[in-house]
């Protein structure tokens, strides 16, 4: 089957571990059942913005929409002071596709971590946004929308019971040992202590996706955290969670600290995940520190070519690719100065690559 992948890598090291990403799938052994990959090149960011004025072109959008199956972003450099005219183009991305949740796997490779773990986080993507207006003296009021639906809260929730039930069933489908041994377990985090409006909606909202389905996630373990005691559990215990749900902010905090947890920025991957389009992205951004240099870490990348592709239904495609990344990290030989290595971005790729 053909599928056909838009390709964005946007600005930063996001122009590095792209074509990483890219070369690993063309590295894949060809079978009957295997895709057969094309790929469309396709604009976004904020360096595309400082030169055309618009930081997610329309042509990307329709062609994405009409042309592709899935995409693989690799991110944007959002100055941290507000430009006019300008809004990310990974946010717009998400609202356009309707790519309502972001499936960001965190695992330790074992042997190279100190604690091991292996976590799901599901961050709720389309909510917590913000807008801006002006008064009637002409100044400005910031608002920081913290917007939480039901709507929202039941679609992200519900992702996060489908997921666990289906990690389950790997574990139970594969003879190699996992690290959570109980039954599928999903954590809701939030503050509803504090924020009883918002976050209390999203905790009765995720809590009742079980209670109103018993048939179907009777089996799966709900407990609840909240994100400031979620930060302290997770460094103390990361093997102590499973699938981990939030709302959009705690969903990127949280993933950053899981990050650290395993080594670095640079391993963590996700997917945006709609009903209709997944688009592959690393959780890191444009580390404008180490772009241009060979220096960037194009695991994160890869592994979300293989989220990519677990969610558009090859998994055994994907399984590959976390193996032959997997090999290379336990071997510890072949690795960028993040994890204190000195190889370069092509180098891990070609290593990775060798493997599949
Ligand atoms: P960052 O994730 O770009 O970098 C944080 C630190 O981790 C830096 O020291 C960087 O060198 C390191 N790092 C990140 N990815 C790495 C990799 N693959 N290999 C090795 N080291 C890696 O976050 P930062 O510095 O806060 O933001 C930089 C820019 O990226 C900002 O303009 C920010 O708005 C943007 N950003 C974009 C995101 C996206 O596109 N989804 C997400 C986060 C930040
Ligand atoms: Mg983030």
């Amino acid at each position: 089957k053909k599928l056909t992948i838009g390709l964005i890598p946007a600005d930063g090291i996001g122009r590095e571990v792209i074509p990483a990403a890219r070369q690993v799938l063309e590295s894949l052994p060809k079978s009957d059942s295997s895709p057969q990959f094309e790929y469309i090149h396709l604009d976004a960011g904020f360096e595309y913005f400082q030169k055309h004025g618009v930081a997610l072109p329309e042509e990307t959008l329709v062609r994405l929409r009409e042309e592709c199956q899935g995409a693989l972003f690799g991110a944007v450099s959002s100055p941290s002071h507000k430009v006019a005219g300008y809004s990310s183009p990974i946010v717009a991305l998400r609202k356009h596709l309707d790519l309502y949740a972001n499936v960001r796997p965190v695992a330790s490779v074992s042997g190279t971590t100190q604690k091991p773990l292996d976590m799901l986080i599901i961050r709720e993507n389309t909510e917590c946004l913000e807008r801006i207006e002006t008064d009637a003296n002409g100044l400005r009021v910031a608002w920081a929308d913290r917007k939480i639906s039901e709507f929202a809260s039941r679609r992200a929730g519900t992702m996060a019971f489908n997921m666990a039930l289906m990690r389950d069933k790997l574990r139970r489908s594969t003879s190699a040992p996992s690290l959570w041994q109980g039954p599928p377990k999903v954590t809701i985090v939030h503050k509803s202590n504090v924020l009883s409006v918002t976050d209390g909606l999203w905790r009765e909202t995720v809590r009742a996706v079980k209670e109103s389905n018993p048939d179907l996630y009777g089996s799966v373990t709900m407990e609840e955290q909240l994100v400031d005691s979620m930060v302290y559990r997770m460094f103390r215990e990361p093997e102590a969670f499973d699938v981990v749900v939030a709302p959009n902010l705690y969903g990127d905090i949280i993933s950053d600290g899981a990050a650290a947890l395993v080594g670095s920025l640079g391993l963590v991957p996700s997917a945006n995940v709609g009903d209709n389009f997944v688009v592959g992205e690393p959780v890191h951004g444009s580390a404008p520190d180490i772009a241009g240099q060979q220096k960037a870490n194009p695991i994160a990348a890869i592994r979300s070519a293989g989220l990519l592709l677990e969610h558009m239904g090859y998994a055994s495609e994907a399984a590959r690719i976390y193996e032959a990344v997997d090999g290379v990290l336990r071997e510890g030989q072949i690795c960028t100065p993040d994890l204190g290595g000195s190889s370069t971005t092509q180098e891990v790729t070609d290593a990775i690559c060798k493997r599949l």
